[in-house]
C-alpha cells in the first residue's frame, strides 16, 4: 500500500469557510488524502480564502509568495485556492501566479476529487463555476468517525439582499437552502459521532426555507434528536426574524440564549445607503420581542463604521443604537470597498475619520461586553466542556451564551454539559466552580 498523502488547509474567513474546509478533506480523503497540521510535510496545500474585507486578494497572493521555496523544493506539492477570493479572482489567480495548480470555488468543491485525478495527470485544475448541480448532493455522507462535542452544519448558502457594501451575493451566489431531511440525516450521523450542540450556519441563516416552517420549523426538527442538546445559528438578517423564530427562543430548549443579529449602523440614512431594507427603531423592536421571549438573550452584531457618506451625527447614531440593546459581544469593522459592490464606487469617509470612530464605537462596545460578563458572577450556568485547559486539572468549555467558562474538573466530563457556578469574569472568559 502507497503511504497516504498529506493535506494541509488554510481557513481563513467565516465559520461557513471551516466547515467547507472540513467538507473538502473529506472529500479529498476519497483520493487517499489525510490532513496535516504542518504545510512542510504536505503533498498538497489549500487556501480556503475570504474576500469579505480589505486586500483579501493581495493576502493571498503573498500568502502564495510564501509558499513558493516549498513548491520549488518539493515539485510535486500541488497548491490549490479555494473559497471566496478562488470565486472572484478566477483565472486570474493563475495568471498571477502560475505555480497554483488548483483553483475551486465555494459550491464546486464536491468536484475535488476529479480535480485531484486531473492534478495527477498533469493538467491544471480550475472550477468557478455556479455548477447546477448541488454540492451536498454529490459530497459523500460524513464519515462517522469520533469528533468533538461541537460542529458546524451549513443549512443555507448565498444572499439575495444585495447590501451595498458586501461582497458574499456575488461570491457565494444566490440563496439556497438544503432540504430539511439532508441536515437531519447530517445531524443524526454528527449526533453518533459524538456531537452534543450543531451550530446552523447560512450566510442568511434566517431565510433558511428548505423546511415548511422555516428556519424555526428546522430547529423543532432538529430539537426532536435525542442526544442532541443544544442548536446554535449564524448570521440572521433582521428582516428574516420571524415570528416563528422569535418564538422559539422562548420556546424551545434546545434554542441556546444567544444571537448574533447584525444590524451593520444605527442612523436610517446610512442603513438605507447600505440597503438594508430596515431601519434602527425596526431593529430595536425585533430585540424587545425576542427579549420578551428570552429574557436573557445575549446580543451580538457586526457593524461597520465610516461607510461612504456616513457624518460624526450618524456614527453618533450608531452609538445610541448600542446604549438602547446593549451588545454582550460584536465585531466591528472600518468599511472597506469591495470591487464590484455599488458602495464602493461612492465618495469614500478619509481613513482616519474611520479609524477614529472605530476605535470610539470598539471603546463602548469592549465595555458591554465586559459588563455583559461581570453580570455572570455569582450565576450558575450549564457548559458543555470541550476541552482540557492551559493549567493542570482544568476544563473549559462554553456556556449558553456562549461565554468560555474554566474550572477545575476531570478531564472525563469533556464532552459533557455540567452545572458551573461563576466566580470570576476576565475579559475574555469567565471561570468557576463545578456544582
Ligand atoms: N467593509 C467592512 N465590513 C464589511 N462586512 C461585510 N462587508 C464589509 C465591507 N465591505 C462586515 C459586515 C458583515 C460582516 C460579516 O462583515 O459587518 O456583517
Ligand atoms: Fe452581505 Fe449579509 Fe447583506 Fe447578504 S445580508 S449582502 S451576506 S451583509
Amino acid at each position: 500500500m502507497t503511504a497516504p498523502k498529506k493535506l494541509f488547509i488554510k481557513t481563513y474567513g467565516c465559520q461557513m469557510n471551516v466547515y467547507d474546509s472540513e467538507r473538502m478533506a473529506e472529500a479529498l480523503a476519497l483520493r487517499g488524502y489525510e490532513q496535516t497540521g504542518e504545510a512542510a510535510e504536505a503533498d498538497m496545500i489549500l487556501l480556503n480564502t475570504c474576500h469579505i474585507r480589505e486586500k483579501a486578494a493581495e493576502k493571498v497572493y503573498s500568502e502564495l509568495g510564501r509558499l513558493k521555496p516549498l513548491k520549488a523544493e518539493k515539485p510535486d506539492l500541488k497548491i490549490g485556492v479555494a473559497g471566496c477570493v478562488a470565486q472572484a479572482e478566477g483565472e486570474e489567480i493563475v495568471r498571477r501566479q502560475p505555480m497554483v495548480d488548483l483553483v475551486v470555488g465555494p459550491q464546486s468543491y464536491h468536484r475535488l476529487p476529479e480535480m485531484d485525478a486531473a492534478l495527477a495527470e498533469g493538467h491544471r485544475a480550475l472550477d468557478t463555476e455556479f455548477p447546477a448541480e448541488d454540492k451536498f448532493d454529490e459530497l459523500k455522507r460524513r464519515p462517522k468517525a469520533k469528533r468533538g462535542p461541537t460542529a458546524f452544519l451549513t443549512v443555507q448558502e448565498g444572499c439575495d439582499k444585495f447590501c451595498s457594501f458586501c461582497v458574499v451575493p456575488y461570491t457565494r451566489g444566490a440563496e439556497v437552502s438544503r432540504p430539511a431531511e439532508r441536515i437531519q440525516a447530517e445531524a443524526r450521523d454528527l449526533v453518533e459521532a459524538g456531537v452534543r450542540e450543531i451550530t446552523l450556519l447560512g450566510q442568511n441563516v434566517n431565510a433558511y426555507h428548505g423546511h415548511p416552517g422555516g428556519l424555526a420549523g428546522l430547529i423543532w426538527a432538529l430539537a426532536g434528536i435525542d442526544g442532541l442538546d443544544r442548536i446554535r445559528f449564524t448570521t440572521s438578517h433582521p428582516n428574516d426574524m420571524d415570528d416563528a423564530l422569535i418564538a422559539a427562543h422562548g420556546d424551545c430548549g434546545k434554542l441556546m440564549p444567544y444571537l448574533h443579529l447584525p444590524v451593520q449602523a444605527g442612523s436610517d440614512r446610512v442603513l438605507k445607503a447600505m440597503n438594508r431594507k430596515h431601519t434602527a427603531e425596526h431593529y430595536i423592536r425585533i430585540i424587545e420581542r425576542l427579549r420578551a421571549a428570552r429574557p436573557d438573550l445575549l446580543l451580538s452584531s457586526d457593524f461597520i463604521v465610516g461607510f461612504p457618506g456616513e457624518t460624526e451625527a450618524d456614527f453618533q447614531a450608531t452609538l445610541d443604537l448600542v446604549r438602547t440593546v446593549g451588545f454582550g459581544q460584536s465585531y466591528s469593522f472600518k468599511y472597506s470597498p469591495r470591487p464590484g459592490t455599488p458602495a464602493a464606487e461612492r465618495d469614500q469617509v478619509p481613513e482616519d475619520e474611520k479609524a477614529d470612530r472605530l476605535a470610539r464605537l470598539q471603546a463602548l462596545l469592549t465595555e458591554q461586553q465586559a459588563a455583559a460578563q461581570r453580570a455572570m458572577v455569582g450565576r450558575e450556568v450549564t457548559v458543555l466542556f470541550e476541552k482540557p485547559g492551559r493549567m493542570p486539572g482544568q476544563i473549559v468549555g462554553k456556556s449558553g451564551h456562549l461565554h468560555a467558562v474554566h474550572a477545575e474538573g476531570p478531564a472525563d466530563l469533556i464532552g459533557q454539559i455540567a452545572p458551573v457556578r461563576i466566580r470570576d469574569a476576565a475579559p475574555n472568559s469567565l471561570s468557576g466552580a463545578l456544582i
